[in-house]
């Protein structure tokens, strides 16, 4: 039994041992924890042919004017090893990308990276819009409208824009021309751009972080399904007359998903709504938000379906400005006492917790 008991503990000292080399060259690999950090939305700009030539930290580099790994986005991420296991920072040069790009499910921990404090510099820009035909003669829809679709788990990016360059008449048919597509379980966007007109933002599922994003469109601009906090964003109308900011897709109060936008600015031109109720229970809350006079008075818009009155959650706290002014509101909007917001103020409202170390 002796002999057992000692046999046996230096078995376990052995396994510790390989535990602990396997945990420390697994950490020299770079491999990818569950969660996304600051870490892995910055590259060395100065090192970027270092750690090409040695290849440890996993950086491909894209550049449209050669002398990078790939001259375009797609061929970046079909660089990416299917199921891969580590974080990969593609580095986006400056320049106007012309390309549809698909980041899929099969491939988690992507970073997109543009140049540092340049947000506009590294553009990836297309133009099909839902009336358009696809390959199969039928129309291509909203979802697959999307310049960038992102499916992948733990994907960030930072200092790029995603742009449909398709300008939507007001009330035009068809007219959805998405310019980046989300329905990654996690994901992070650090100061991007997101540039269009309808449906400019499809949220669609999944758990999102936006911060110091900007974005751009006309109606319904940010839609979708998502459980995602806005914070510190700008919001931008270029709506001529009528639009819509946020079209939150919400079938049942027992789905936890929603958009919560949280010290945003809200600019532009035209009158546009606060949300609109895709779905009996739509769910979308402002708070501490700076609105210029650009809000339709009522504020809400239950999309024609009177039912959606009582379940929508359409509510406001702490938001300031000229078109923050509760005065005109319909009557079925809320004004949330802090209690209230409360749970939809920060990062645990998207579980943060659980997938940022920020
Ligand atoms: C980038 O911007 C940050 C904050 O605005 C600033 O502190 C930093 O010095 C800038 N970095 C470069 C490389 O310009
Ligand atoms: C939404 O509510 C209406 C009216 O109560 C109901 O008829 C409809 O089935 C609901 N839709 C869904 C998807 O539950």
């Amino acid at each position: 039994m002796l002999m057992m008991g000692l046999l046996s503990s230096r078995v376990v000292f052995f396994l510790f041992l390989v535990f602990v080399i396997w945990v420390q060259v697994d950490f020299a690999e770079g491999s990818a924890g569950n969660y996304i950090s600051w870490e892995d939305l910055r590259v060395n700009e100065q090192m970027l042919s270092f750690e090409k030539s040695h290849n440890e930290v996993r950086i491909i580099v894209v550049n449209q004017n050669g002398g990078g790994h790939s001259k375009t986005v797609q061929g970046a991420v079909d660089m990416v090893p299917n199921n891969n296991k580590h974080r990969v920072k593609i580095y986006i040069y400056p320049g106007i990308y012309r390309e549809k790009v698909y980041v899929p499910a099969s491939k988690p921990y992507i970073s997109f990276v543009g140049k540092r404090n340049q947000t506009a510099s590294a553009v990836i820009t297309w133009n099909s819009k839902s009336s358009d035909k696809g390959a199969n003669g039928q129309a291509l829809g909203t979802y697959d409208s999307a310049t960038v679709g992102v499916d992948s788990d733990y994907f960030c990016a930072t200092e790029v824009t995603f742009e449909n360059s398709v300008i939507a008449s007001a009330g035009g048919k068809g007219m959805q021309a998405v310019a980046l597509r989300v329905n990654s379980p996690r994901a992070m966007f650090y100061r991007v751009r997101i540039k269009g007109a309808q449906d400019t933002l499809l949220d669609n599922t999944g758990t999102h972080y936006f911060l110091k994003c900007r974005i751009i469109g006309k109606v319904d601009f940010i839609c979708g399904s998502a459980k995602s906090l806005y914070e510190n964003c700008r919001l931008q109308s270029v709506a001529e007359n009528y639009g819509a900011i946020a079209a939150h897709h919400r079938n049942s109060p027992k789905e936890e998903t929603g958009f919560s936008f949280v010290g945003c600015s809200i600019r532009g031109t035209g009158s546009v709504y606060l949300g609109r109720a895709w779905g009996n229970y739509s769910r979308i809350i402002y708070s501490k938000c700076n609105m210029d006079g650009i809000i339709n008075p009522e504020g809400w818009s239950e999309w024609n379906r009177p039912d959606r009155k009582k379940t929508a959650v359409f509510a406001e706290y702490e938001c300031k400005g000229k078109g923050a002014d509760r005065r005109y509101r319909v009557p079925w909007s809320k004004s949330f006492c802090y209690e209230e917001a409360r749970p939809f103020l920060d990062k645990s409202f998207i579980d943060g917790e659980q997938w940022l170390r920020l």
